[in-house]
């Protein structure tokens, strides 16, 4: 088998009973066997502000370097007001600094964006390709991954119960797989 990658799956939701984090759960289970996806939370990072940089909160510290630990970053957000919500900005922000040591740079990643709405977080999962650009997070670009009608995909359990869906996110999976091991640093 191929070496086991380790990818640190960003959920851009905070809400407890999030599609974004079912989503991500859902390709947690569908993903190859060479990924292992743990989601990294974010709700608890304190707003990014540049007068600590010399003094840290630990929680930056440890967040800095479970993503520095990761092989890949998977992004997976809702829309908020057609871009990428609050916390996630602020993860991307925190993982960025201080300046020159960026713990996002060169890992491979993938956005998938999902919404009840029917355009499926298209103006977020854009605007955070814009950030990871600039990040140098090399982002996987086909397939695309904008999951409209998201509301209507899982059960009461949160499985996802949507085969047409299924089907989409495993071949996503696999894409990203094979985007990881032509992109991972090692
Ligand atoms: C502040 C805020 C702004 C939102 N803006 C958008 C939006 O621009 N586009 C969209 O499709 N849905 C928008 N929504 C609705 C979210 O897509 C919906 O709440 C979704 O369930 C959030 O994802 P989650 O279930 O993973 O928390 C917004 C929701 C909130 C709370």
């Amino acid at each position: 088998m191929d070496k086991i990658r380790n990818v640190a799956v960003i959920v851009g939701s905070l809400r407890k009973d999030s599609i974004n984090r079912k989503v991500a759960n859902a390709l947690s289970e569908l993903a190859p066997a060479e990924l292992k996806l743990s989601i990294l939370e974010i709700g608890h990072l304190p707003i990014y502000n540049q007068d600590v940089d010399e003094n840290p909160p630990a929680v930056w510290t440890e967040f800095r370097g479970h993503i520095r630990a990761a092989d890949a970053v998977l992004f997976v957000t809702p829309e908020h007001n057609r871009s990428v919500p609050a916390a996630l900005k602020n993860a991307l922000d925190v993982g960025s600094r201080p300046y020159g040591k960026s713990a996002w740079s060169g890992k491979p990643g993938a956005v998938v964006s999902a919404s009840p709405g029917a355009i499926g977080g298209f103006g977020a999962n854009h605007h955070l390709r814009q950030s990871l650009v600039f990040l140098d997070v090399p982002a996987m670009a086909q397939p695309e991954a904008y999951i409209g009608g998201a509301d209507k995909l899982f059960d009461g359990n949160g499985k996802l119960v949507n085969e047409g869906t299924r089907k989409f996110l495993q071949g996503f999976m696999q894409a990203y797989a094979a985007w990881v091991t032509v992109n991972a640093k090692s």
